[in-house]
Parts: structure tokens; C-alpha cells; sequence
């Protein structure tokens, strides 16, 4: 008889905590999708006060999203290690819009500018009206040609070798590096679910990134790449993207994901689905799309799973719903294929960090929370003979 992944994941050892990422926010916030009532602006001030509060609370770095409505990566990345003590920055690389020796030479700056924190993202870009703003008018899979002789040339350059070479793409002569980079190996992520992409990532990235897909579904999506990887003797991590909605009961926590699309209309469904399924030609996103095919009554598409993001955004378009012991078994479920790594997000932002650092983590085993005081400090909040008998008097004003 057959094992579900739930049943095999249930009778075996809890596996080792994942590595959690958070996400910056760089195209915008809020509390509601599809509304403007209490949107927050996408401003450095508030990046930081989302980085800052991640790299306390313990997660291991931050995603930040390159694109034509995101403020851009590698100035915000470079503002925000300065503000921070930890935290990686996992910053998108779109070869597309850059050199690889200018990408080589900034990648070099910010890897010693943050003190060995930099990781990139490598992404082609799905939706070619908007790569055509940016000046590149590739198709789907001439994107993808460009991005594995682009990877081929960055790496030697960050590995300090002198390149020259003449490519379909690229020409390069006496390309170099004259201020080399802190890590030995630059860490490369990666973000696609086509066969063409599937390609790129099996030869050349260290990480393969999925948008959040059912694990049933993603089992074979992983198996592939890593047959693919493996028939060059190579052997990838795999990483999942999506959204975080825990709250301390299951009630409370798809009452927040109810509560989240309550303001968003159906012809504003109707009209975003539209324009994604027109200008896109992005795998992923059409796999993203099919999930919940643009109903909003059938969102949850596995368990504690939720598809209702997706109506009005593209790319991360499902969160794990439910209380902290529900999310910790469907992590452990993705765990169980192979992930190691989650980039999360919620809205708002700052908000949910907090609400998966203190609600999440605890489970999951992970406790990264820098601290300055003793736990059992006497306070209102503690118990015991620690507790109120020795605590401050509060004062009715405060
Ligand atoms: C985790 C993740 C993050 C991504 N981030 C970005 C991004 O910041 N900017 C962007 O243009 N595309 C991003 N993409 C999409 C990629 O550009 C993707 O390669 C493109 O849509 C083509 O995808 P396909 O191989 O699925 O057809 C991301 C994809 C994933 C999985």
C-alpha cells in the first residue's frame, strides 16, 4: 500500500527546522487586497523597519523582487545591510537588463559591502510587455538561452578568473574583478517551472525556488529537476515561496484569510486574471493560475493550503493557513520532498514576521530571537514566583 506524504512524514523523526526567509516588500503593503484602505506605501523607511525587525526575530534573510512597480533590489539590499547584523539578502538577478561583468562587479560590492550576506536570485522575467520596457525582447526560451551563457560568464568573473568570450549574447574581452568577492561561493537561487528553465537550474544554480504549490503537485516538478541535475552530476536544494496566515486557533486564522480578499470585487478577479493570462508567458504562473482557476469558493486547494492570494497577484499566490501545529505538519510535509528553505511573506508584512516568529517558529524548533534581557525576567507577563508579586506596579495611565 501507498503512503501519503502526511502518513510517512507522521511516523518518522521531526526532521531538522528549516531555514526561513521573509520577504521585502519592495512593490507595496497592506491589510487588504484590492483596496487602498490601510495600503503602506512601498518606502525605504518601512523596508527597514521590516528588515531590522526579521533580522532580530531570527529569520535567516530576505527576498527582494526585481521588477518594473518594485523599487529596485541591489539600492534597497545595499541600504538595508547596512541596517542589519545577519540577515541575508537573496537579491533577483534579471541577466536580461544587465552585463554579467557589471553584474559580477555590483554582486562583488555587496557581497563585501554586507560582509558575505549577498545570495541571487536568477530570473528571466515572465511577462514579456514588460521586459520590452526594459529593453529586452527575447521570447520564453531565448530568455532562458541568455541567462545560462550570462551565468556562465558571471560565475568565472566571481570565481576571479580574467573572461573573454564571444557568445550569441554576450561579448566580453579582459573582463575582470579587481575587488573580489567575501564568499568563496557566491550562493545562486533560482525561480522557474518551465522545461527551459528546468535546464538552467539542473546546470547551474545551488537552489531551486517553486511558488507554493500543493506538495502533490510539487513532488514531481522537484523530482524532475533533480533527475535533471543529477544526469550532470549534480545535486541541487530545493526552496518554496509562499505566504504565512498563523494565527493561535484555525478559526482565527482563516478568518484572517477571509478577511484579507473581503474587499477585493469578482470583475476585479475577473480583470486580473484576464491581464496575467494575456501578457504572460510564464509557466509558473500558469500553474499558479490553474490552482484556483479564479473562483474564490474553492481556495483551499490542499490542507491549509490557500489559493486566494493568487486572485489579485501574480507569482506567490498561496499561503499556509492555520494554527501553529497545522502550519509546522504542511512544512514538514514540503519538508519531507526535499525543501530545506521557505521564503514567507504575509500582509502586512512587519505585522505577520512577527506573528510566524512567535506563533511558528516555537514548533518548528527554531528560536533564533536575539535577546538582551534574562527570560524569566519579573514583568506583567511572567508567571510563577517570578512573577506579578515581584513586577512593576503598572500605573493606570500606562
Ligand atoms: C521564488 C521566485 C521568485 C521570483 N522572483 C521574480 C522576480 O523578482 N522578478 C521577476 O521578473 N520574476 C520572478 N520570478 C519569475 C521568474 O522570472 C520566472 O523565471 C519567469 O516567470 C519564467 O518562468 P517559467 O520558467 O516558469 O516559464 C520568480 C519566480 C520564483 C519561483
Amino acid at each position: 500500500m501507498t503512503q501519503s506524504v502526511s502518513e510517512t512524514v507522521s511516523q518518522s523523526v521531526p526532521p531538522a527546522p528549516p531555514t526561513i526567509f521573509w520577504f521585502i516588500p519592495t512593490h507595496g503593503d497592506g491589510s487588504y487586497l484590492g483596496s487602498e484602505t490601510r495600503q503602506r506605501p512601498p518606502e525605504f523607511g518601512y523596508f527597514r523597519e521590516v528588515a531590522t525587525a526579521v533580522d532580530r526575530l531570527g529569520f535567516k534573510g530576505v527576498l527582494l523582487p526585481t521588477g518594473q512597480s518594485c523599487e529596485d533590489s541591489w539600492i534597497t539590499a545595499a541600504g538595508l545591510a547596512t541596517a542589519t547584523e545577519r540577515l541575508k539578502f537573496l537579491v533577483a538577478l534579471r541577466p536580461g537588463v544587465t552585463t554579467p561583468v557589471f553584474a559580477a562587479r555590483q554582486a562583488a560590492a555587496l557581497d563585501r559591502l554586507s560582509d558575505g550576506r549577498l545570495l541571487l536570485n536568477l530570473v528571466v522575467g515572465g511577462n514579456p510587455r514588460e521586459l520590452a520596457a526594459d529593453g529586452v525582447f527575447l521570447n520564453h526560451d531565448e530568455r532562458y538561452a541568455q541567462a545560462r551563457e550570462f551565468v556562465s560568464i558571471w560565475r568565472r568573473l566571481v570565481s576571479g578568473e580574467a573572461v573573454n568570450h564571444e557568445g550569441p549574447y554576450y561579448r566580453v574581452e579582459n573582463g575582470r574583478l579587481d575587488f573580489p568577492t567575501v564568499q568563496e561561493h557566491l550562493p545562486l537561487y533560482f525561480g522557474g517551472s518551465s522545461d527551459a528553465g528546468h535546464d538552467v537550474a539542473a546546470e547551474q544554480v545551488d537552489l531551486y525556488l517553486s511558488w507554493g504549490e500543493p506538495p502533490a503537485q510539487l513532488a514531481g516538478k522537484i523530482a524532475a529537476v533533480r533527475e535533471k541535475a543529477a544526469r550532470l552530476g549534480r545535486s541541487i536544494r530545493f526552496g518554496i515561496r509562499l505566504h504565512f496566515i498563523v494565527r493561535e486557533t484555525e478559526s482565527e486564522a482563516w478568518e484572517a484569510a477571509n478577511r484579507l480578499i473581503s474587499r477585493v470585487s469578482d470583475q476585479q478577479i475577473a480583470d486580473a486574471q484576464k491581464r496575467f493570462s494575456q501578457e504572460m508567458d510564464s509557466v509558473g504562473q500558469a500553474r499558479m493560475a490553474a490552482l484556483h482557476g479564479g473562483r474564490r469558493d474553492k481556495l483551499e486547494i490542499s490542507p491549509n493550503l490557500w489559493a486566494g492570494i493568487g486572485l489579485v497577484r501574480t507569482g506567490a499566490g498561496t499561503a499556509l493557513v492555520g494554527d501553529p501545529q497545522s502550519v509546522a505538519a504542511r512544512i514538514r510535509e514540503y519538508q519531507a520532498l526535499g525543501i530545506d528553505t521557505i521564503v514567507g511573506s504575509g500582509y502586512p508584512h512587519l505585522e505577520e514576521a512577527y506573528r510566524v516568529a512567535e506563533l511558528l517558529f516555537p514548533v518548528l524548533g527554531l528560536d533564533g530571537r536575539r535577546t538582551t534581557v534574562r527570560r524569566q525576567i519579573a514583568n506583567e507577563f511572567s508567571v510563577g514566583s517570578h512573577g506579578p508579586a515581584s513586577a512593576p506596579t503598572l500605573h493606570a495611565a500606562e
